[in-house]
């Protein structure tokens, strides 16, 4: 039996195991995912969050400095999506399509939680240990097979399925009935093309939905319309052209003043939309491969007189929502909401390489009234970027990000943040509440970047319950990041930085607790830590807390914090809005698609 386990459990490693490769469209790069995660370690950290979920003690600590210590409430710590979801899969409260995969992930998790740690002391021929395996194992068997056979049911009587979505759709097409062809080699852009034009016609009347059955469908740039839904089924794969001719320039934004990487203009998004109003881009976890290779060797070549694409973009509109999809190796940054508001992102898979730069995962950049949950994301750059525009183009134009919220999220990002703000936020950053946030292996956790010249302001940010594993600073802040749009920037535009709090947090194998520089003259103000433990590496830096034009307090934070946050937090703990956003009260309907068998 356990011979016959061991295939699935292997397939499921890939998501957070020692070394990952992506599946990868774009022949002939093949790109390594690197995580430096040990399996002994992996396992442990596996048992621990397994634990926290179930709100089971966590185990007890060893003189192993990487354990964590178990002083903070296992109960806060946020979980990794993966076993949210498994556990949804056996309560049955997910949506049905995604249950076979989750099943298989509950069997991951449940071996792992049963697996004997390294270091065990007894051997597997401990009759009452192998007892439990067989007895997990079978019950997990079970579980997985009633979950799979729920799963399938759907396709297999009626071909429908079922979809959480902002509003469904009166009418619905598929792409193949405007001439798509899923060979993987045919272009679809005019099929993507056409099919939208006419659905837009059905924009007053319900709405309607463009289906991407099964099959490979490559294609260049496309954009969409209002009061409509693409849906990008599970087996379906978009593919992004490769040809710089399927890719329409379009102008900079106006925030930015040019194109972020090159002045010339920017190509035009995969997926784009502009000035719409209720749009879903959904899927049972279908795909949209970015094909970025090609992208990122012109790049590195300096190639490139213009700016790479996203993957999504969605600009200057109002209802949005990007939800169950797998997003794979984006040219640049993979989704980009601009100078738009009510916005939901959840249930994304984002993979890239993490040693490509600028291929962020998510950036909400002059936004409001945001929610963005769910999402594991493997990235080059930062997992989530906010942002709102750059020196003075965004001081100009003024459009803050406000009203964000972000949870449970998983982030693998060796050399950035989890959760960057900044270092574009000319425009403002503000009302930004962070939650349940896993990261390994990443450079630190939600990270300010700013500089002298960047203006604008980012306040009232509120992050609670982080488990960090492999971190080589918990705490980030700069002052003095250096990147301008260009030399026309005002030096005596100065950002204010200010009430930024962090409470609940536990580290494990960190290099150094905080690395914190404001501005001189400019000091970020107000900034709180409450609960915090971190676990320091084998080879910790000398100086665990480097502060320096930062002024606030903490409580209860070990290693002891530096001397500008030493005085005590008022009522014990740092803040945390007990409000709720509106885009958090935003209910999603049960919508249905109809997709043909295959
Ligand atoms: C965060 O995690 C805790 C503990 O698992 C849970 O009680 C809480 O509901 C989670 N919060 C969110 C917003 O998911
Ligand atoms: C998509 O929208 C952009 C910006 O409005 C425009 O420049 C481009 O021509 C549009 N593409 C198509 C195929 O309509
Ligand atoms: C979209 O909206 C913006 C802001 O209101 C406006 O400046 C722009 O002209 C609009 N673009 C189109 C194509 O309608
Ligand atoms: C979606 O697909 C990706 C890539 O195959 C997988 O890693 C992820 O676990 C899937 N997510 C869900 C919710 O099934
Ligand atoms: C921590 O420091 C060690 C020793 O310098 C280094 O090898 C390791 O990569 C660092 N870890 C991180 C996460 O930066
Ligand atoms: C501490 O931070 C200051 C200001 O950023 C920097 O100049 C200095 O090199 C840092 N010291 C160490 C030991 O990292």
């Amino acid at each position: 039996m356990e011979a016959t386990l061991l295939p699935l459990v292997t397939s499921e490693v890939v998501l957070i195991s020692t070394k990952t490769t992506l599946p990868i469209e774009d022949k002939p790069t093949q790109v390594k995912v690197v995580d430096h995660l040990t399996a002994k370690y992996a396992a442990k950290r596996t048992i621990m969050l397994a634990a926290a979920t179930n709100g089971s003690a966590l185990p007890p600590s060893t003189s192993d400095p990487t354990s964590i210590e178990p002083t903070v409430d296992s109960s806060s710590l946020g979980s990794h999506p993966m076993i949210t979801r498994a556990k949804a899969s056996i309560f049955k409260t997910h949506h049905p399509a995604n249950i076979g995969i989750l099943g298989s992930s509950g069997l991951f998790y449940a071996l792992l939680a049963f697996t004997k740690p390294k270091g065990f002391k007894s051997t597997t021929k401990n009759p009452t240990w192998v007892t439990l395996v067989r007895i997990s194992a079978v019950i997990v068997l079970a579980l997985v097979s009633i979950a799979t056979v729920d799963a399938m049911n759907p396709r297999l009587s009626s071909n429908t399925l079922k979809f959480q979505a902002i509003n469904c759709r009166k009418h619905s097409a598929l792409l193949t009935e405007f001439g798509g062809v899923g060979d993987g080699v045919t272009s679809n852009t005019n099929a993507f093309r056409k099919a939208i034009e006419h659905l837009s016609t059905l924009a007053a009347d319900g709405g309607a939905q463009l289906i991407v059955p099964p099959g490979k469908w490559l294609t260049g740039s496309f954009n969409l319309t209002s009061h409509f839904t693409l849906f990008i089924d599970k087996e379906a794969k978009i593919l992004a052209s490769q040809k710089e001719s399927e890719w329409p320039l379009v102008e900079v934004l106006p925030s930015y003043g040019r194109g972020r990487e090159a002045p010339g203009g920017r190509y035009n998004s995969l997926i784009f939309g502009t000035n719409l109003t209720d749009v879903v881009i959904t899927g049972n976890n279908g795909t949209i491969h970015g094909q970025g290779s090609s992208w990122w060797e012109k790049f590195k070549k300096g190639e490139l007189k213009v700016t790479r694409p996203h993957v999504i973009e969605i600009m200057y509109s109002d209802q949005i929502q990007i939800s169950d999809l797998t997003l794979i190796n984006s040219p640049f940054w993979c989704v980009h909401p601009i100078y738009s508001r009510n916005v939901i992102i959840q249930g994304l898979t984002i993979l890239a390489p993490v040693t490509v730069p600028n291929t962020d995962g998510i950036n909400p950049d002059s936004c409001s009234n945001i929610r963005i949950e769910d999402c594991y994301i493997v990235s080059g750059d930062d997992c989530i970027a906010i942002k709102s525009g750059w020196d003075q183009y965004g001081i100009k134009f003024g459009m803050p990000t406000e009203d964000l919220v972000i949870r449970r999220l998983t982030c693998i990002s060796p050399d950035s943040a989890g959760i960057a703000l900044g270092s574009e936020m000319s425009g403002g950053i503000r009302n930004v509440r962070i939650e349940n946030v896993t990261a390994i292996n990443t450079q630190s956790a939600v990270r300010i970047k700013t500089a002298r010249g960047r203006g604008g302001f980012v306040k009232d940010i509120f992050v609670r319950r982080m488990f960090l594993s492999t971190m080589k600073y918990v705490f980030w802040m700069t002052g003095d990041y250096k990147s301008h749009a260009d030399d026309k920037f005002d030096p005596s535009a100065l950002p204010v930085i200010k009430n930024i709090n962090y409470r609940d947090v536990v580290a494990e194998n960190v290099n150094m607790s905080a690395n914190l520089a404001g501005i001189s003259g400019d000091p970020f103000t107000d900034i709180c830590m409450s609960n915090v433990k971190i676990g320091l590496s084998k080879k910790p830096k000398k100086l665990q807390w480097n502060c320096t034009d930062v002024e606030g307090f903490s409580s209860d934070v070990d290693p002891p914090p530096c001397a500008p946050l030493a005085k005590a937090v008022k009522n014990g703990g740092c803040d945390f809005p007990e409000d709720k956003l509106p885009i958090e009260n935003v209910e999603l309907k049960s919508c249905s698609v109809e997709i043909p068998a295959f």
